[in-house]
């Protein structure tokens, strides 16, 4: 085959490709914005329209900063292994949740309702030293947080849970 040939040979491949991927980044990407589903809050959401002077807020900011969301996800699937977290989200569910910490690994276990798991002091333990609950957790210790943003992060922590009129939906 010819260097001429084969380049004729390339290009229906190069098109297909290229239009492939754009329907792809259509389908997953932009449509999604259009699902009526996404321009709406449930009660989920509203009761984590967090201001921006509140604890829950700067709690928030910490659990990013922290790096959290890098072994922690928030989104519990309709899948049997989910079943005992709690209710499945919604896309509703994330209508405040920017930038979203929806995350991709489960190094450690699902928050989306954590708070409904533990109280304040079980956390002050737990982000202490996660080995005094957990022992041979891998968890680091966050011993090293000042006060302020330790009760802040909790403060988050425990705000991560059903809407009371959403609870066992
Ligand atoms: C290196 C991975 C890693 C990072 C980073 C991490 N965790 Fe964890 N976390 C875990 C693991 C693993 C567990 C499971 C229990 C255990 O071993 O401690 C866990 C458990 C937890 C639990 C108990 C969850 C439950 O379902 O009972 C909470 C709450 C938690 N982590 C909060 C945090 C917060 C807040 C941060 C950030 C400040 C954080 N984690 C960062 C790995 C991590």
């Amino acid at each position: 085959m010819s260097g001429q040939s084969k380049e004729r040979f390339m290009k229906p491949f190069i098109i297909g490709a290229s239009l492939l991927f754009f329907i792809g980044v259509a389908a997953t990407v932009v449509l999604p914005f259009y699902d009526e589903v996404m321009q709406r809050e449930n009660a989920n959401a509203a009761i984590k329209n967090y201001s921006i002077d509140s604890p829950e807020y700067r709690g928030r900011q910490v659990y990013i900063r922290e790096g959290c969301h890098t072994c922690h996800t928030q989104f519990v699937r309709p899948v049997k292994a989910d079943s005992s977290l709690g209710p499945v989200s919604v896309p509703e569910d994330y209508y405040h949740d920017y930038p979203h910490l929806l995350g991709s690994v489960r190094t450690g276990s699902d928050l989306t309702w954590v708070g409904t798991r533990w109280n304040e002091q079980w956390h002050r333990v737990h982000l202490n030293n996660p080995r005094q609950v957990f022992p041979g957790s891998t968890m680091p210790s966050y011993n090293y947080l000042s006060d302020q943003d330790t009760e802040d992060l909790i403060a988050y922590l425990m705000s991560l849970k059903p809407a009371p009129s959403t609870e066992g939906r």
